[in-house]
């Protein structure tokens, strides 16, 4: 579900047309629908209106300022993974109380910097950072929440760059072990053991590895409040699919349809970390074509967006559609075709061998489903200014970050003196 139709020929971001906005801040950019923003979290959020939650959106999937505000406004929280997330959530305004704290190597200075700042939960993802936290933690005089993350190898059925609830994962702690870490956590002067934490996997397109981790883990609450412990939080994650392609993942109210029955009466607060669902279908990538070239074997669209500007393609074989802006342009004839991009790689591509009608110089072409783990993974390589990020609200638009320039490529940058004074010859 999203707002980028067409309307009189061309595509638009709900009532703003995407030529219009190439004219005005160039290409390429991305560009995201508030309505589809707003719509996908709330209807995220009434998905669990019957029990006590708190959606803490995974940040990394989209750490924009001002998209980070819209939910913090909505009543919604931040999954964080680093300290300048963290710093991001202080920008936005979001309530520290309202912050999850993940990520399998928090630093020393992460970790202080978060308790000095009081948020909600660490989420802990081995003996050793359990142990240091509290060590970190007294150090500094504050109590550290903790949810120990549980693996509960489960499988997510996804692509394995993005599974992390098997055994063989770098995430969290063995199911199994689970019991002795709360003891442990229990003995520590600085930590409390307070939530239990869960995240098998991302862009999981069936309730069933829900269903079946979350019923592990019900059973561990049980087992660790006999134990003695107070658990009032369960974490679970993120992790729900969207439609990249024909995939049909659960819609929100399937997903929690097929989990409360199992936590109701567990009495905790649910936690839900979810990133993709929530801005992955929101927002887009423009780019324009600038030239076509054919080789015996294979048809070229060459664009001006290339890996740095959109990873997923490249580092996943991510689909992702691909659409004209000009409507007209869907009736050309059509053949397989590589869209590839500017970067000297020939992993450089946003989609390839795809079914597509021709285009031509100067032509716009719209990369759909490009709100997640979009810009985030965006970089500078090949010295390229990162595009700029727009949101339209109905006929408005606002520049929600500006497009990089070339000083702020080399920002930071010291040539030594002992360099600079050898002369060019
Ligand atoms: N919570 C934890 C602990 C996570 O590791 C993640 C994602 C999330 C929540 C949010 O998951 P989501 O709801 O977005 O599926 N760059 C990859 C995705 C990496 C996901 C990493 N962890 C991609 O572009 O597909």
């Amino acid at each position: 579900m999203h707002h980028f139709d067409y309307k009189d020929g061309e595509l638009c971001a709900e009532d703003v047309s995407l030529t219009r906005l190439a004219e005005e801040v160039g290409t390429p950019y991305y560009v995201y629908s508030h309505e589809t923003l707003t719509r996908h979290f709330r209807v995220f959020s009434e998905a669990f209106a019957s029990v006590r939650h708190l959606i803490c959106f995974a940040m990394k999937s989209n750490s924009n300022l001002a998209i980070l505000r819209l939910f913090g406004a909505m009543g919604g929280g931040l999954d964080i993974v680093s300290g300048g997330e963290l710093f991001r959530a202080a920008k936005a305004g979001m309530p520290y109380e309202r912050i999850v704290f993940a990520g399998v190597g928090k630093s020393d200075e992460e970790i202080a910097y978060a308790l000095e700042k009081g948020v909600l939960l660490f989420n802990v993802e081995s003996e050793e950072e359990l142990v240091n936290i509290g060590a970190v933690a007294s150090r500094v005089g504050r109590q550290a929440r903790v949810a120990i993350r549980v693996n509960p190898d489960v499988d997510p059925q996804t692509h394995p760059y993005i599974t992390t609830g098997l055994k063989k994962s770098k995430f969290g702690i063995d199911i199994n072990r689970a019991r002795e870490q709360y003891r442990t956590a229990a003995s520590l002067e600085g930590v409390e053991p307070s939530g239990v934490h869960c995240h098998i996997g991302s862009q999981i397109t069936s309730s069933s590895p829900f269903a079946d981790s979350v019923e592990i883990v019900a059973r561990l609450v049980g087992e660790l409040r006999g134990d003695g412990h107070d658990i009032r939080y369960l974490n679970l994650g993120g992790g729900l699919g969207i439609t990249y392609h024909d995939e049909a993942p659960p819609l929100p109210s399937d997903y929690a349809a097929a989990i409360l029955p199992k936590l109701k009466d567990l009495g905790c607060t649910l936690i839900f970390e979810p990133g993709r669902v929530i801005t992955g279908n929101a927002g887009i990538l423009v780019t324009r074509v600038l030239y076509g070239k054919e080789n015996p074997e294979k048809r070229f669209v060459i664009i001006d967006a290339g890996m740095n500007d959109l990873i997923r393609p490249s580092l996943y074989q991510a689909f992702q559609d691909v659409w004209p802006v000009e409507e007209a342009a869907r009736e050309r004839p059509r053949h397989v075709t590589d869209l590839v991009g500017p970067v000297c790689e020939s992993g450089d591509y946003l989609a390839k061998d795809r079914d597509l009608p021709e285009f031509y110089r100067d032509d716009l072409v719209a990369v759909m489903s490009s709100g997640a783990y979009g810009f985030t993974m965006a970089s500078n390589y090949n010295s390229r200014p990162r595009p700029p990020e727009i949101l339209v609200r109905g006929e408005e638009y606002h520049i929600i970050r500006e497009r990089e320039t070339y000083d702020d490529l080399v920002r930071g940058e010291h040539i030594p003196a002992f360099i600079e004074e050898r002369r060019i010859p």
